[in-house]
């Protein structure tokens, strides 16, 4: 028997938290260990034998993924991958609806939705026996957040002892618990039922709402939290799979970082001699991903949690720590680059220093208070910007193309 994948991309307005990354790239193909965070959902997918067909959802254009289609295709070929546009924003249950006869074709029995952008160690496998065990009607993957966090999320109260899920609220305003949705859905069929169901509710307040008739059809649009959820969470069948897995929500550019850290660490411990795994030696502490066209000289110190792009440079005794470097970086000698992203073509003087602050694991945010401010854990330095020769750039976000020849602490330069 035979199952799909419903990957959720989103689009171009949903990626503006990413800005200024998001400028040169859509955030689900930006690198993260050196793949495109994507790439790392489709690799748990390739290890569930039973599926057949993965789909990416989005609104974004056609052109978008083309290339990166062709790659994934010829990389993962016990599926076949298509990106399905959806041709406005729908929500993340609309897009499912809008797609049904596609993704019911060829009946699969068994249906994952998956949110493009988190980072995890997706036990599908898990899922699937738990989605048995229980003989359930639709699976969420849990996580557990420090409760300071839980309302940012999707919070789920479920009965200790059978894990059925009783209750769901989408970002309630009072503490409710600290078990959150962490955006992966194992359904069968019968989720489509549900999701008439709710489409017909919501069509029939839309009658009796007064709304402006030039408006598009308000049903249409439709929420996979707000809209299914809560409503799976008064029936039967609807289950929580704990995960004590790493779990990580990418939102913000800044947390690539820590999504970097985590892929790379599970990549490390997993397959030590994965391809693009930079050999530890006394300058190169592990987990260090970088391109086979990159160069690190050897008297810079680089690692852990570092990725590097193609045709980077590192220059002598430099020092790089929990960063990301995107192609055609250069870093100049005896700088120092910590907890930042250096998009493409961004070049760093000699003796000049680029830094955030580490990014506390159990918080799931990337800013921190500084001086009494608000300001980013991560600093990042969007396409071409030049820092100087000893110039000092802390916890901020520059924009593309600028020259930096002065330092800067805790700002968006734009
Ligand atoms: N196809 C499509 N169409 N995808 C969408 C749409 C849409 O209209 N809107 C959002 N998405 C995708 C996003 O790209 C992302 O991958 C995912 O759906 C969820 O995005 P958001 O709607 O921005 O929700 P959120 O991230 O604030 O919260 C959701 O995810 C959390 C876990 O990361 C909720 O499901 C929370 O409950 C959950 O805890």
């Amino acid at each position: 028997m035979s199952s799909k994948a419903v990957i959720l991309v989103g689009g171009d307005t949903r990626g503006t938290r990413f800005r200024p990354l998001s400028l040169d790239v859509p955030k689900v193909l930006f690198p993260v260990a050196g793949k495109p965070i994507l790439y790392h959902a489709l690799v748990a997918l390739a290890a569930v034998p039973s599926i057949k067909e993965v789909l990416l959802i989005g609104f974004y254009d056609d052109s978008v993924f083309k290339d990166y289609l062709k790659e994934a295709s010829a990389e993962f070929p016990s599926f076949s991958i298509k990106y399905l546009r959806e041709y406005r924003a729908l929500g993340t249950a609309g897009g499912l609806y809008h797609f049904r006869d596609a993704i019911l074709k060829g009946n699969p029995y068994r249906l994952f939705v998956i949110h493009a952008d988190i980072c995890s160690s997706f036990p599908l496998k898990e899922m699937l026996e738990f989605f048995d065990d229980k003989e359930a009607k639709a699976v969420i993957l849990g996580t557990r957040v420090e409760p300071e966090v839980a309302r940012n999320f999707g919070c789920l109260v479920s009965d200790p002892a059978t894990k059925r899920v009783i209750h769901y609220v989408e970002k309630p305003e009072t503490h409710i618990s600290n078990l959150i949705n962490a955006g992966v859905y194992l359904f069968d069929r019968s989720i489509f039922d549900v999701i008439r169901a709710a489409r017909t509710a919501k069509a029939e307040e839309a009658v009796t709402a007064i709304y402006d008739f030039d408006d598009e059809d308000p049903s249409e649009i439709l929420r996979l939290e707000q809209d299914i959820l809560v409503r799976l969470a008064q029936t039967d069948g609807f289950y929580v799979y704990e995960t004590r897995g790493f779990w990580r929500q990418i939102k913000t550019a800044g947390s690539a970082v820590p999504a970097n850290a985590l892929y790379l660490q599970k990549l490390f411990q997993t397959d030590f001699d994965a391809p693009g795994l930079a050999k530890p030696s006394a300058t190169i502490i592990p987990p260090v991903y970088a391109d086979k066209t990159a160069y690190i000289d050897p008297t810079a110190k680089v690692g852990p949690n570092v990725s590097i792009g193609p045709r980077a440079r590192i220059g002598p005794g430099a020092r790089v720590k929990e960063a990301i470097l995107l192609e055609d970086t250069e870093i100049k000698h005896d700088a120092c680059v910590l907890y930042s992203i250096l998009a493409r073509g961004v070049r760093v003087g000699a003796w000049a220093r680029v830094e955030g602050s580490p990014i506390q694991a159990d918080q799931h945010s990337t800013t921190l208070v500084k001086d009494g401010q608000r300001v980013q854990s991560v600093a990042i330095l969007a396409t071409d910007v030049t820092v100087g020769d000893e110039v000092r750039i802390q916890n901020s976000i520059v924009l593309p193309h600028k020259d930096l020849k002065s330092d800067v602490a805790n700002e968006i330069i734009m």
